[in-house]
């Protein structure tokens, strides 16, 4: 059985102390359960501090993003090994932010994916369509791309530790839900790709989560889909009340 998995996305926000404090906040109420896991994003400033405030409870640390090279010339970077060394067990990767604002390719993405699981990194791959895309009927092809070019060389044995997930462009930051059947469309296709990429064990392993939008008024639909195994979760994971909440939905259904 695929555990739940909840995880906040701060973006820019919070510094060093005020992630530490939401940080006590979330451990208070759901650092000592181990049905549901729950990842904390942080921006790289707050990596440090954050560290130390997981180091007593079962919550896991994620970060935005990062660069494929090992190390070098790349002003404003920083490296996979880097994470490591702060404790960060996940990366997001292929936020649609990233793509729209900084031009992240598919190819790019990739590369990341590779040195994510090199370095022990467990990758969020980010995919899903605008709004444009979906009128135009593309979300499934758009997804498929997203998922084949961002995958490539990954292996059945790393995908045990790859997390999907799917956030309509169109529903981030905007109060748009996708409705609780149109993410599970989206996301039974998602893992039958992933079946044909790693077979049926590993894409029956991996957990897809929900992102747009997602809070706790619209949690409870969403993670009774078959195949939406937890949120990726944006402005609801600021506030440690409704980030507890979320978690608690899904510990609710565990
Ligand atoms: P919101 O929850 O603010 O819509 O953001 C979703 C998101 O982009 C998480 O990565």
């Amino acid at each position: 059985m695929r555990k739940y998995l909840i995880a906040g996305n701060w973006k820019m926000n919070k510094d060093a102390a005020e992630g530490e404090s939401l940080i006590a906040d979330i451990a208070l109420a759901v650092g000592k359960q181990t049905d549901v896991d729950v990842v904390v994003c942080p921006p790289y400033t707050g990596l440090e501090s954050a560290s130390k405030s997981v180091s007593d409870n079962e919550i896991e640390l994620g970060a935005q993003n990062m660069h494929p090279a090992a190390a070098g010339a790349y002003t404003g970077e920083v490296a996979a090994s880097m994470l490591r060394h702060l404790h960060v067990s996940y990366v997001i990767l292929g936020h649609s932010e990233r793509r729209t604002l900084f031009g992240e390719t598919d190819a790019f993405i990739n590369e990341k994916v590779l040195a994510a699981f090199e370095n022990n990194l467990k990758p969020i791959l980010c995919v899903g369509e605008t709004i444009e895309e979906r009128e135009a009927d593309k979300t499934i092809s758009v997804v498929t791309t997203q998922l084949n070019d961002g995958l490539k060389g990954v292996t059945a044995e790393n995908a045990e530790n790859l997390v999907i997930a799917y956030e309509p462009v169109w529903a981030i930051g905007t109060g748009k839900t996708a409705t609780p059947e149109m993410a599970q469309e989206v996301h039974q296709k998602i893992r039958e790709i992933l079946t044909d990429l790693f077979g049926a064990d590993a894409a029956n392993g991996i957990q897809i989560l929900y992102g747009g939008s997602m809070k706790p008024e619209n949690a409870d639909d969403l993670l009774a889909q078959a195949d939406i195994d937890g949120g990726l979760i944006g402005g609801a994971s600021l506030k440690a009340q409704s980030f507890i909440q979320l978690v608690e939905s899904a510990i609710s259904k565990s």
